[in-house]
């Protein structure tokens, strides 16, 4: 088998160099714990980006997928599935918007949603669509055209016309720049690489009026910030707003690749059949493990993350009154929040490293805290221990 560092030597050359992966080879990982090849074990705050909300190995997704995987794996949108269908019917039970597409994921649920609000506008007469500064929906042309950090889009022109960004909650240009030609709003309520900042409610307010005034869709990006991230099952729910698309994917499917669009019964047929399709979208695979997460959630893993959540919080406002130099704000809800810091937020994911505990940085300062939502309060206190004695090095 190969030494850590000839794999790290052989992904270099062999891989084109896009991510900065953390300096460690995994070997395996469960519950909440990674273990690398060198035998040492890590706290897991990252959870994959959001991703693994039950944890890793959860054992009713490994039986899950293990059965469906008996039956089969692959069959295409060609059939009706079971499980396709029974996961559509749980998502629908706990969200309440009666029409959905399965994705692969995120930036694939946001392509889809500008297609549905493209198509929508174009039988209503309306072409512009608007997003916000410093979002984040993806890295393929539809999702990059919704976004301005030119990290991001470099060189990598033309992207889709009729698209303007906007700054994220200014009333006055949000005023500005909605009229009769409006056809969809792409928001994230709470911006998960746009550094955990959220929304104001006046500005949620204001959109709510100008939607009533102007008929646009609002489409809520819930692809880090839902599946009850925040303590309620979207983080638009915080806000009194009801969305007429919503995106989904990371913990849709436990670990497993899935996405969705969800509708409001006015788009139901605004896409004719083949007007849009997938071949892996909705995976049986992926959604036994996605049932398994919505059964999760659906069955007072809410109740735990409100919890938890306040407790995070609590125990990080503590350590902002131990470091105020150091910390300056602290942001989020629930278990997606960030610690905004005097300084490069990836040298204390370095620090953290080498303290066993797995973190990531957004936005150049802020670490970003988005945690499996099982986490418990012991897990928080070796989290905040272990920030606490990284902090002191700075
Ligand atoms: C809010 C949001 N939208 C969209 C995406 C894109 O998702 P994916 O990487 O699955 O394409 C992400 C990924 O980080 C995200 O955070």
């Amino acid at each position: 088998m190969d030494t850590r560092n000839e794999l790290i030597q052989i992904e270099n050359e062999r891989f084109l160099q896009t991510y900065s992966r953390l300096p460690i080879v995994i070997e395996n990982a469960k519950g909440c714990r990674i273990t690398d090849k060198d035998g040492n074990t890590y706290l897991d705050f990252l959870g994959g980006i959001a991703v693994n909300v039950l944890g890793h190995s959860h054992p009713k997704i490994l039986q899950a997928i293990n059965t469906q995987a008996q039956r089969y794996l692959h069959l295409s949108n060609y059939f009706y599935q079971d499980a396709q269908i029974e996961f559509a019917e749980k998502l629908y039970s706990i969200t309440k918007f009666p029409k959905i597409f399965l994705t692969n994921s995120g930036t694939e649920s946001i392509e889809g949603a500008l297609k549905l609000s493209r198509k929508w506008g174009s039988l209503n007469n309306k072409k512009e669509i608007l997003a916000f500064s410093n979002g984040f929906h993806g890295r393929t042309y539809g999702a990059l055209s919704l976004m301005d950090n030119p990290i991001y889009k470099n060189g990598m022109g033309p992207f889709l016309e009729n698209i303007k960004i906007i700054p994220y909650n200014s009333i006055e240009s949000l005023m500005e720049n909605i009229n009769l030609d409006v056809a969809a709003v792409f928001i994230e309520f709470i911006q998960g690489e746009g550094g955990i900042s959220s929304v104001s409610q006046d500005f949620i307010n204001l959109l709510i009026e100008l939607r009533k005034q102007n008929n646009f869709l609002i489409v809520a990006d819930e692809i880090q910030a839902g599946m009850g991230r925040t303590g309620k099952f979207f983080s638009f729910e915080h806000f009194g707003i009801t969305p007429d698309i919503v995106t989904l994917s990371k913990g849709l499917g436990g670990g497993l690749p899935l996405g969705a669009i969800l509708a409001q019964s006015h788009l139901a047929n605004v896409w004719e059949k083949s007007q849009h399709g997938t071949t892996f979208g909705g995976n049986a695979l992926s959604c036994a493990a996605g049932s398994v997460v919505l059964d999760e959630i659906s069955g007072g893993l809410l109740n735990d993350i409100q919890e938890n959540g306040s407790y995070l919080t609590k125990k990080l406002h503590d350590l902002k009154n131990k470091f105020p130099k150091l910390i300056l704000e602290i942001r989020g809800l629930g278990f997606m929040q960030g610690l905004v810091l005097s300084f490069e937020a990836k040298k204390l994911v370095e620090v953290l490293l080498q303290n066993k505990v797995i973190s990531n940085a957004t936005h150049t300062n802020v670490l970003r805290i988005v945690p499996p939502l099982i986490i418990s309060k012991n897990d928080i206190d070796e989290f905040i221990s272990a920030l606490n004695t990284s902090l002191v090095s700075f």
